[in-house]
């Protein structure tokens, strides 16, 4: 039996799509219960009708997607990414082989899901925190009933990659973010911090490029578009630390997150020093390194496996 049984709330994208790749190949150790999308790198429809080409792809209909959140929580519309084309998956098109999205919200999906199975449901966001945050608002028990948050976001120390100050899925929408790291929720952050340094090297897509397989050369042909304008592969650093956490290690602080109008707008701050919490206690473990080697190594073994029918 699988030993985490997780929800991936994303917004494919090419690392997202990464990200969902890896976990269906760590059976051993990940559950995917199903996938939940939210508008982010690109809006709503797009990400839903990826997320289910790439269920299509990796052969998976039967994991549900779930449609959510349209729009941030406090403004009409989101900002949107540049880095992963037009549809979403760097000029890559996917057939969905007529699967529709599953009927529920994603929100109705998540606390259904979470509250059917207390204390064991570990939460995935990989792009902007609206559906877990209105989850979160809508369910007050849910904080008490998720096993855990482990969340790609942010940038505790140093610059934004969206503003000099904001990461991109806190940027889109601060105020979820805000709800979530003031959850009481166990947090575990991947933010720039660390996923700056996990970087899709020419060298280390040819690796990868030599799987003969219809996935592994998907997710190269992805990376390669999506590399011209971001080499880091953020989110699935959120799936390889529920895979071997061995790979991380990081910091315990306090996570605060700036909503004020003004060139913070969507900063991540973190208070880890006794003189900075003065008294508070941190809620958040923020990872800030990865040993990259190994990392990428995983991945290649792990898309190894897709040469396999039937994984
Ligand atoms: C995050 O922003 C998105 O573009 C990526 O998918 C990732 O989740 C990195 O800042
Ligand atoms: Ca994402």
């Amino acid at each position: 039996m699988a030993s985490h049984k997780i929800i991936i709330d994303c917004d494919p994208g090419v690392d997202d799509a990464v990200a969902i790749t890896l976990a269906l190949a760590a059976p051993d150790e990940i559950e995917l219960l199903g996938v939940t999308t939210v508008a982010g790198n690109v809006p709503l429809e797009n990400t839903t009708r990826n997320a289910i080409g790439l269920l299509a792809l990796l052969r998976r209909p039967d994991i549900p997607v779930y449609a959510g959140c349209a729009r941030p929580l406090m403004r009409a519309v989101g900002h949107r990414s540049i880095m992963h084309g037009t549809e979403g998956l760097g000029g890559v098109e996917l057939t969905n082989d007529g699967i529709e999205p599953a009927s529920e919200h994603a929100v109705d999906f998540i606390i259904d899901t979470v509250m059917s199975r207390p204390g064991e449901v570990t939460l995935c966001p990989i792009g902007p925190l609206t559906n877990v945050a209105v989850a979160l608002v809508k369910e007050p028990r849910l904080a008490s009933n998720l096993k855990q948050i482990v969340f790609m976001g942010g940038a505790a120390f140093g610059s934004g990659n969206t503003t000099p100050s904001a990461e991109f899925n806190v940027y889109v929408d601060p105020h979820a973010a805000h709800i979530v790291a003031c959850s009481g929720v166990q947090l575990t952050m991947f933010g720039l911090d660390v996923t700056r340094s996990v970087i899709a090297t020419p060298e280390r897509l040819v690796r990868l490029e030599t799987f003969d397989n219809d996935v592994a050369r998907t997710v190269v042909r992805m990376m390669t578009a999506y590399a011209q304008g971001d080499p880091c592969l953020h989110d699935p650093c959120v799936i390889a630390w529920m895979i071997d956490p061995g790979l991380f290690s990081g910091v315990d602080a306090l996570l605060e997150v700036d909503c004020a109008a003004g060139p913070n707008y969507g900063r991540t701050v973190a208070s880890v020093s006794s003189r900075h919490l003065a008294g508070r206690q941190a809620n958040c473990k923020i990872i800030t390194n990865a040993r990259c080697d190994d990392l990428f190594e995983m991945l290649e073994q792990r898309l190894a496996r897709f040469n396999i029918p039937g994984i």
